[in-house]
């Protein structure tokens, strides 16, 4: 395995694979691996010969407020999962090789990027959109690989990917999950024990819901109201959202008569971490039952 710290490096790398006829992947990743990145490059590997994982934990995304010096950075934990897993290149560089002095060019995904995550962090779609994009740019991946946990996030980047015409097929890959079914994620390592049960609520809530529609239940204001009521059973829970919208374009809706998302963000104490809290996301695809009267 090759480590990549400059992106000229990783270019001949890349370009020598190319000239051979090899196919490229990218998965892009903030470092503090797990098996849930590990199933993003067990898809790359599947659909490219040479596998390029990138490690940065981008600054663009985070706001002053948030935790950018204490995500997590496990480094060496990082390159040897890498090894392990068969990773050909790993692309690690410092900050000032992404974003060269004076740099003012961003990538902003306008509409997708508002709802959600873009409510309560408006800074954070144009940070992962740009960064993104200079990957994708820097790598040159005949396919990236991102997961469907950050399922806006998949939809930015699939939008910005068409929109500036990128030549990468843009692959989302089911969320990983614990076996009680806690969506992986990094910040998974700031629930403390008390927490982690309640942490579950999530996953409970994503459940029921499917159920209610698979049962017939497809107006939005009934469904987003179970789902708060089933959220607040967990005494520390704070939702920052929990909404359902059409699952190609994040507009609000009111009936279910297409694939909508169900997206949820809540917030648990988390004493270990320097913000105190632990945000946690997840969602499911919710199909509507075709009813007797609609056409075949
Ligand atoms: O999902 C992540 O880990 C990050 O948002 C990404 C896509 C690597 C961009 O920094």
């Amino acid at each position: 395995m090759e480590l990549c710290r400059t992106v000229a490096e990783l270019r001949a790398r890349v370009n020598a694979a190319r000239a051979d006829g090899r196919r490229v992947a990218l998965v892009p990743t903030m470092g503090a691996l797990h098996a849930g990145h590990l199933s993003l490059v067990a898809e790359a590997r599947r659909r490219a010969d040479l596998v390029v994982v990138s490690i940065f934990v981008n600054p663009t995304q985070f706001a002053p407020n948030e935790d950018l010096a204490s995500y997590p950075r496990t480094p060496e934990s990082d390159l040897a999962q890498c090894r392990e897993a068969g990773v050909d290149v790993v692309f690690a560089p410092a900050p000032a090789e992404l974003y060269p002095a004076g740099a003012q060019t961003w990538v902003d995904v306008a509409e997708l990027s508002q709802p959600l995550c873009g409510t309560s962090r408006p800074h954070f779609f144009r940070g992962v959109a740009t960064v993104v994009t200079k990957l994708l740019v820097a790598a040159q991946p005949h396919v990236a690989v991102f997961g469907e946990k950050d399922y806006q996030q998949l939809q930015v980047v699939r939008r910005l990917a068409r929109d500036l015409l990128l030549d990468v097929e843009i692959v989302g890959v089911a969320t990983d999950r614990e076996p009680d079914g806690l969506a992986r994620s990094s910040r998974n390592v700031y629930l403390d024990a008390a927490m982690r049960p309640e942490a579950l609520a999530l996953v409970r809530a994503l459940d029921d819901a499917e159920k209610a529609v698979a049962a017939g239940e497809h107006r939005v204001g009934v469904l987003e109201a179970r789902v708060r009521e089933l959220l607040a059973r967990a005494p520390h829970a704070e939702i920052d959202y929990a909404e359902i919208r059409d699952a190609a374009t994040l507009a609000a809706i009111e009936t279910l008569r297409a694939p909508a998302v169900l997206a949820l963000a809540v917030r648990f104490p988390a004493p270990r971490a320097a913000s105190g809290h632990v945000r946690l996301i997840d969602n499911r695809v919710l199909l509507p039952q075709r009813s007797s009267g609609d056409p075949r």
